[in-house]
């Protein structure tokens, strides 16, 4: 299996062989089916291009009330559980007993994007956040710590996951745009983007 290193981050590329990347889907469809997607606002009051909910103890959110985690999807039910499909990436990559609670899961359409940021809302930066890209294709890129500087870029393709953790932890990341009809995984096309953190 191939690692990439780029700015501290771990590309495990294909670490889900396509018959893997259709048993998460699978589970996946299940979670989406009980905690619908929404579309977020930025605190400032931009639609973000994503759509967005999660699985766990915790889901992200971010509205007026700014970037949190929250017990509840906004219609007010909890989170569905993390798949354990899903929990097994996290355990074979990062070798942690520690769960992750929270499984961010981001629906990128052909034309959505997510500017640069960290991944700060997190109560430890010692836990890594791992990445697990399924359908199109994306291009991520990877900057520093500070906001601005120089970047790195490559593109994500489905099976591939990321490890953001140790020094690289708090790099900036972002994604650039998606590459339409790139993969027949998902079959409305698109790209699911599944993103397990330690939140307490
Ligand atoms: C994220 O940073 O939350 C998403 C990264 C990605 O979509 O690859
Ligand atoms: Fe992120």
């Amino acid at each position: 299996m191939t690692v990439l290193r780029l700015r501290g981050f771990e590309i495990h590329k294909t670490f889900l062989d396509h018959a893997a990347q259709q048993a998460v889907l699978g589970e996946i469809r299940s979670v989406v089916k009980k905690a619908p997607f929404f579309r977020p606002e930025t605190p400032g009051g931009k639609k973000m291009s994503v759509r967005m909910t999660s699985a766990g103890e915790y889901g992200w959110l971010s509205d007026a009330d700014g970037y949190r985690y929250a017990d509840q999807h906004p219609n007010g039910m909890a989170w569905p559980a993390i798949p354990e499909a899903v929990l097994s990436i996290w355990s074979t990559l990062t070798g942690l007993d520690r769960k992750p609670e929270c499984c961010l899961i981001n629906y990128y359409a052909s034309d959505a994007k997510m500017g640069m940021h960290q991944d700060r809302d997190e109560a430890d930066f010692r836990w890594p956040v791992v990445s697990v890209s399924l359908g199109d294709d994306a291009l991520f890129r990877i900057g520093g710590q500070k906001r601005g500087g120089k970047t790195d870029s490559l593109w994500l393709q489905s099976g591939d996951v990321v490890v953001m953790g140790g020094e690289a932890r708090l790099n900036h990341h972002g994604v650039d745009r998606v590459r339409a009809g790139s993969s027949k995984l998902l079959p409305k096309g698109g790209r699911i983007n599944l993103t397990l953190r330690v939140v307490k």
